[in-house]
């Protein structure tokens, strides 16, 4: 059985990656999964600087899911080099990492860094604000999109995914948009944006009021919005958003994706993605399935 999957260059020996911010370096779930069976370790959104991230309270239980405001807290690019780079290579995993960012200057800071790091990929996280264009996520529209795509990939070594944010009207024109400024791939989708409220104290649950929606609850948006790319980009896409067990990770890839990652599904059960990896190989073993190709875009 053929589980490898080749990625703008990168072989991965298998399908099932983590999902940004859900792993963070992996050092918390060594006691539950063999980072070396992992096809690849993403990690949480590394800035140029450490970044405190938002107020308490930032996580919230929603039906079939969750939502966060954590604010991309991590300890900046300097740190993840030298402490967290060496630790992941002591696994046989690749190491792709989720660059953060307020300007297209922070983002390329990061990426110019990690020319020197022994890492696997960059995955630029265009969610983020631009705090130049008064705080608008740079993923919502085409062209900031695409400017943004340029010039990271530009100032970057690594082969770059885009990872999209799924708060737009028209998914397809963003990810054309992209591929055409020079993305190796997409990763879809981020979280989608809701809002809580405590009945009883008439308050937000969220200190920040609105937070990243995740979770089994928006499986059908992510499956819907790679179907979609797949049938317009030439490029690969990595598929994640609820991403609970084998049979979802064999929806993204039937819909289009070439690889799939496992995120909140981590933080319920610290075993996910050696389950949903075995869930692959179970439904390959049961369909005569001999490449994990065979299923990618079967989906007409
Ligand atoms: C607590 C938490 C932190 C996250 N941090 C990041 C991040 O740093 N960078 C990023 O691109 N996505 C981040 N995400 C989004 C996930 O990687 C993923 O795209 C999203 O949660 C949908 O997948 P899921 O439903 O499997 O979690 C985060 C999600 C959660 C729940």
């Amino acid at each position: 059985m053929k589980l490898s999957v080749s990625i703008a260059g990168v072989e991965f020996k298998n399908p099932v990656f983590t999902g940004s911010g859900t792993f963070n370096s992996g050092r918390e779930f060594v006691e539950f999964v063999d980072l070396s069976k992992i096809g690849a370790v993403v990690v949480k959104g590394v800035a140029n600087k450490p970044w405190l991230g938002n107020p308490s309270p930032r996580i919230a239980e929603t039906y079939g899911g969750m939502l966060n405001s954590v604010g991309l807290q991590n300890l900046g690019v300097d740190h993840f080099i030298k402490e967290d780079v060496p630790f992941l290579r002591r696994y046989d995993t690749k190491i792709v990492v989720n660059l953060a960012g307020k300007t297209i200057e922070e983002y390329c800071e990061v990426a110019d860094k990690l020319r020197y790091a022994d890492v696997d990929m960059l995955e630029l996280n265009i969610s983020c604000p631009n705090v130049k264009e008064g705080g608008v996520a740079f993923g919502v529209n085409a062209e900031m999109a695409a400017l943004v795509t340029r010039e990271v990939k530009a100032c970057s070594k690594q082969p770059l995914l885009v990872k999209l944010s799924p708060n737009v009207t028209d998914i397809v024109s963003i990810a054309k948009a992209v591929e055409a400024a020079g993305a190796d791939g997409l990763t879809m989708i981020n979280t989608l944006i809701g809002m809580k409220i405590d009945v009883h104290k008439r308050k937000p649950v969220l200190a920040n009021k609105m937070g990243g929606l995740s979770g089994p609850a928006i499986k059908p948006v992510g499956i819907r919005m790679v179907y979609q790319a797949a049938k317009e980009v030439g490029i690969p896409i990595i598929g994640l958003g609820g991403i609970m067990t084998g049979e979802d990770a064999i929806e993204y890839l039937m819909a289009g994706a070439s690889a799939i990652a496992v995120g909140t599904a981590n933080l319920v059960n610290p075993s996910a993605t050696m389950e949903v990896l075995q869930g692959i190989i179970d439904y390959m073993n049961l369909y005569g399935v001999t490449d994990i190709k065979d299923l990618v875009g079967v989906i007409a």
